[in-house]
């Protein structure tokens, strides 16, 4: 038995969820540029979970039924005070809170699948809520209701600034979602799916994935990218940053995949956002960063951007704290790891693979005085 190292190009299950074949990336058979350019983030979490694009009446019921189940309870909200602000980073708050939302819920541990239907709406109604909430009490504001007349992506804008967001900013968000929302058996969603297939219940496979996804190399790349970009502060000093980085041997955030090897489909998308909304907003500069950054790395180092180069940007533009740019991506990636922990109930064995052993031979117990 040896060993693959991150297992790497091993097909450790099934799925008709998602696919990554030849650099193309679809959801249930559908394109991500097609989906990416028409479609609502809600359509696509009901593509995800119930494998068929929605008909307009379920949509409009699913939409609102999304809309009514946002509101949190007063204990989760309130336990937010009781954080050390300051010192707790968003994703920690995210997996706290996700957590502790099971505890209000009647049929927490129920495993039929309507009722982690049930759930299943309701996770994904309260995670964008909890992340705009705990971003203004951090601040000392109170929290924003959700509206039920805005859309998914509105109303998380709306949440975390109480002000309606405009189309453009609406449409750059609705994006954004439609692009994160699943990756075939990236690290959170094999996390989920490990975790499920001991028949845990959904909170603790949705509770490890945001675990997953917190990490730098996973979702937490977003982030370190406008780390990056506010570090270097201007185009002219881009290359000599680069180059210092290489020099230590240094990872360039927002770029390789394990899968990808030409390049990542949906950079394409959010780098034609982050030029739109960069201009919009008078902030070129991040703009022009990326694209230099881009430029260097793909032709010195042969690594193309992925999902979390220009998103750092896009988030930026859409004035979101960097900090929540990766429980942003979890806020999508919900629906995704969902339709996972669905899929694995489904058709579940515990997954159990086995280790290489490097340790030392057989060998007797040494009694405490002879050591
Ligand atoms: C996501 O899996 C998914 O689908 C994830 C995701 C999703 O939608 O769920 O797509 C989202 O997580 C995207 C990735 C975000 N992470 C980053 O941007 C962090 C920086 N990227 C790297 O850490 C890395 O590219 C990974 C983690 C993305 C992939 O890791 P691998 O496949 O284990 O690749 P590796 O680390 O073994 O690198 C192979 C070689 C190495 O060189 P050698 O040591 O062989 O000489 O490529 C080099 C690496 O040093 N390399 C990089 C690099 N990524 C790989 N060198 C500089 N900068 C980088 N970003």
């Amino acid at each position: 038995m040896t060993a693959t190292r991150g297992l790497e190009g091993v097909v450790a299950s099934e799925t008709s969820i998602s696919s990554i074949i030849d650099d193309t990336l679809t959801y249930v058979g559908y394109g991500i540029d097609d989906l990416a350019e028409k479609a609502s983030f809600e359509e696509v979490v009901y593509l995800l979970w119930h494998l068929k694009l929605p008909t307009k009446s379920e949509l409009e019921t699913f939409k609102q039924e999304l809309a009514d189940h946002m509101e949190l309870p007063k204990e989760i909200l309130d336990s937010f005070k009781t954080y050390p602000i300051g010192k707790v980073h968003p994703m920690a708050a995210l997996r706290t809170a996700v957590s502790a939302l099971a505890l209000y819920d009647d049929e927490a541990d129920a495993m039929d699948r309507e009722a982690n239907l049930r759930k299943a709406i309701r996770l994904q109604a309260k995670i964008p809520a909890i992340v705009a909430a705990f971003a203004r009490v951090r601040k000392g504001l109170e929290p924003v209701a959700p509206r039920r007349d805005l859309g998914f992506a509105a109303n998380f804008l709306y949440m975390l600034k109480e002000k309606e967001p405009e189309p453009i900013e609406v449409e750059a968000f609705n994006k954004a979602l439609v692009l994160h929302a699943d990756h075939e058996l990236n690290a959170s969603t094999f996390t989920a799916r490990v975790c499920v297939a001991t028949l845990s219940d959904i909170y603790s496979g949705v509770t490890a994935a945001i675990g997953a996804l917190k990490g730098p190399l996973h979702g937490g790349a977003n982030e370190q990218v406008m780390k990056m970009l506010t570090e270097i502060g201007s185009v002219d000093k881009v290359e000599d940053y680069l180059h210092e980085k290489f020099i230590n041997k240094e990872k360039i955030m927002g770029f390789g995949h394990r899968v990808y090897r030409k390049g990542d489909p949906r950079a394409k998308h959010l780098k034609k956002m982050s030029e739109k909304l960069t201009e919009l907003t008078g902030q070129r500069k991040y703009y022009d960063m990326s694209v230099k950054i881009e430029q260097i790395v793909t032709s010195e180092k042969g690594i193309p951007a992925n999902v979390d180069f220009y998103s750092a940007s896009v988030y930026h533009c859409l004035g979101i704290d960097h900090d929540l740019f990766t429980p942003i991506f979890a806020v999508s990636r919900i629906s995704g790891w969902i339709a996972h922990i669905l899929e694995q109930y489904a058709n579940n064995r515990i997954i159990r693979p086995r280790a290489e052993y490097i340790g030392p031979g057989m060998r007797q117990y040494v009694p405490l005085e002879d050591r």
